[in-house]
């Protein structure tokens, strides 16, 4: 049996930034109501022939994170790429990194929980390395939102948070079993699946077929709908529980977090989460303000970010908690 530890980090965003202002010119929104409610000030939106996609963001990520690791591409022996907004409907983008970064026939698989990918690709990933199946996995979470958002007013409530960009780790083997990802803890709750959901182009409902038949430019069923109030109060709660969850698996305290990362979904829940527990400023690193909501991506960038700027030393405790559409939620506790 083996821990597993991250040993290098990237991020990629495109080089578009969308202030509120900005999304003032494209809606009924304004920079006092985005900040207030949300605490975002701007994000980056691929622009139309960039090239940036999913694949292709998570591609440039991963490579920050292989040269951060200091090791060969070819030590990496698998991929879990989480994302909520693939290249393709199908196959998933897992592949296609394997396939940029020209390492020989690796598996690759692809998670689909949203803004909880990130944490849930970590797990499986971890799940891997204890078991010594793979010594070194790369785990990516990428997001090109701006793409399948409603940019109109009809659409202000959910285009205004969210933001593309991609986060990628190496995580490896670590012998010592009191170091690296002490545990993670995954939860669901299908109850809540359409309070925060994009339906086409799922099959569940209508077909391929009778989607292009309809040919309705305002077909809204591709659009991510979300009952925000709803979302924000179970993202406070679900936050919490699954926080203190993976203290208690070690008989820790709140006092004990070195570093809080949360998914970046609303300053206003980060913030709720940090007076509840009563963390200092230094015990919480957010960056919504300058990223908006990138769902999977959102917890490896802010991780990235914060390890740049050295705000995560060895030996501490950092916890990594998210919620998202499912609903879904979970943590990760390492000691890094
Ligand atoms: O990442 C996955 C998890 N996601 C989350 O955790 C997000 C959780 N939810 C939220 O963060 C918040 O619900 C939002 C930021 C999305 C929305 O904030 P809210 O305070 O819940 O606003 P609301 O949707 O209830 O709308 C309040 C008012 C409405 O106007 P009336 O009916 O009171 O006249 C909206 O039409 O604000 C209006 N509104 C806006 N006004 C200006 C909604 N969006 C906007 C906007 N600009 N962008």
């Amino acid at each position: 049996m083996y821990n597993s530890k991250i040993i290098g980090l990237g991020h990629f965003v495109p080089n578009n930034v969308i202030t509120n202002k900005d999304l003032s010119m494209l809606m009924d929104t304004s920079d006092e109501w985005i900040r207030e409610r949300t605490g975002i000030k701007k994000r980056y939106w691929a622009k139309k022939g960039d090239g940036n996609t999913t694949s292709s963001m998570g591609y440039e990520a991963a490579k920050k994170a292989i040269i951060d690791a200091g090791i060969h591409k070819e030590k990496i022996d698998f991929i879990v790429f989480a994302t909520l907004s693939p290249d393709y409907y199908f196959p998933g983008p897992g592949v296609q990194i394997q396939e940029a970064l020209g390492i020989d026939n690796i598996g690759a698989l692809d998670v689909r929980n949203q803004c909880s990918g990130f944490v849930y690709a970590l797990s499986v990933a971890d799940q891997y390395i204890k078991t010594g199946m793979y010594k070194n996995i790369l785990v990516i979470g990428s997001e090109l939102q701006s793409k399948g958002i409603d940019i109109s007013t009809r659409g202000r409530n959910v285009s205004v948070i969210f933001g593309d960009g991609a986060g990628a780790a190496i995580l490896s083997r670590e012998e010592n079993l009191n170091r690296g990802i002490l545990s993670s803890h995954l939860h669901s709750e299908g109850a809540h699946a359409l309070e925060l959901t994009a339906e086409a182009p799922g099959l569940g409902k209508r077909w391929v077929t009778d989607i292009i038949s309809d040919n309705n430019p305002d077909d809204l069923t591709y659009r991510p709908y979300m009952n925000g109030k709803f979302v924000f109060k179970n993202a406070v709660r679900r936050f919490s529980e699954v926080i203190l969850e993976s203290l208690e698996t070690h008989s820790l305290s709140i006092s004990d977090i070195d570093m809080l990362i949360t998914h970046q979904a609303n300053l206003r829940i980060s913030q709720f989460i940090q007076k509840k527990f009563n963390l200092k400023d230094d015990q919480v690193y957010n960056n919504i303000q300058n990223y908006g909501n990138t769902t999977a991506a959102s917890i490896p960038i802010a991780l990235s970010e914060a390890c740049e700027k050295g705000k995560i030393k060895p030996g501490d405790y950092v916890v990594l908690a998210a919620f998202g559409s499912g609903f879904t939620w979970g943590s990760v506790i390492i000691k890094w």
